[in-house]
C-alpha cells in the first residue's frame, strides 16, 4: 500500500490556514499557493538521486552532489494544478512539465479528458502528479494511469488538501502511487468539494469565481 506523507511543518500549516480563509484575496492565496509549493517540492524531493559532481571552490578542488532536474517531470492536472506548478519549478527549475486537461462531468463527477502532452523518454523519468485537491480522487486517478502507461521510472501525487474519500480511492487504484498532502480534512460533500477545505482551488487561483 502507498504511504500518505502529511506535511505538518508549521510553515506548511500557517500558510494552508491563511489560504483557507474565505476573505484571501486572489493575490494571497495565489502568493501563498507558491510559497506552499515550494515548501512542498521540498519535501517530496527528499529522496532524489544526487548525482557525484568535481567542483572548484575557491579554496579547492571538491566532489559534491546535484540533483539531474531534467529526470523530473512535474505533471500539472488543468487548470488548477497550475497553481502550483510555478512554486516548484522555482526550486527545481531543471524539471520539465506535462499537462493534462480534465475536467469534472458535473452530473457523474467522473474526468473527461481534453488535453494530454507530455515530454519525450517518460520511462527515464520520476514524476510528480500535482493537484492542489484529492477530493473524489476521479481526475488524479485517471491522470495518474494515463502517465503510467508511458512507463515512468516512479510516480509521486502532491495535492495541498486531501479527504479520506480521496485518498481510500487513490490508495485502491493506485497502491504504488505515494501521496503528499498538507492536511487530510473531514469529508467530502455531496457535490465532490471538500469539508472544510478551502472551496473550489481553481476559482480561487485564477479569480474566477
Ligand atoms: N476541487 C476543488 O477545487 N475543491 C474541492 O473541494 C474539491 C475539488
Amino acid at each position: 500500500m502507498s504511504q500518505v506523507h502529511v506535511l505538518s511543518h508549521p510553515l506548511v500549516q500557517h500558510k494552508l490556514t491563511l489560504m483557507r480563509k474565505k476573505d484571501a484575496s486572489t493575490s494571497t492565496f495565489r502568493h501563498l499557493l507558491n510559497e506552499l509549493s515550494m515548501l512542498m517540492a521540498y519535501e517530496i524531493t527528499r529522496d532524489v538521486a544526487l548525482q557525484e559532481v568535481e567542483i572548484e571552490t575557491p579554496m579547492e578542488t571538491m566532489t559534491g552532489h546535484v540533483i539531474d532536474g531534467k529526470k523530473l517531470v512535474l505533471v500539472s492536472i488543468l487548470r488548477a494544478g497550475n497553481g502550483i506548478l510555478e512554486g516548484m519549478l522555482s526550486v527545481i527549475p531543471g524539471a520539465r512539465v506535462g499537462h493534462i486537461g480534465l475536467y469534472r462531468d458535473p452530473k457523474t463527477l467522473k474526468p473527461v479528458e481534453y488535453y494530454f502532452k507530455m515530454p519525450k523518454e517518460m520511462d527515464e523519468r520520476d514524476v510528480i502528479v500535482v493537484d492542489p485537491m484529492l477530493a473524489t480522487g476521479n481526475s488524479a486517478i485517471a491522470a495518474i494511469e494515463r502517465v503510467k502507461a508511458l512507463n515512468p521510472k516512479s510516480i509521486k501525487l502532491a495535492c495541498l488538501v486531501s479527504c479520506p474519500e480521496g485518498i481510500a480511492a487513490m490508495q485502491a487504484a493506485h497502491p504504488d502511487v505515494d501521496i503528499y498532502t498538507a492536511a487530510i480534512d473531514r469529508q467530502l460533500n455531496d457535490h465532490g468539494y471538500i469539508l472544510p477545505g478551502l472551496g473550489d482551488a481553481g476559482d480561487r487561483i485564477f479569480g474566477t469565481q
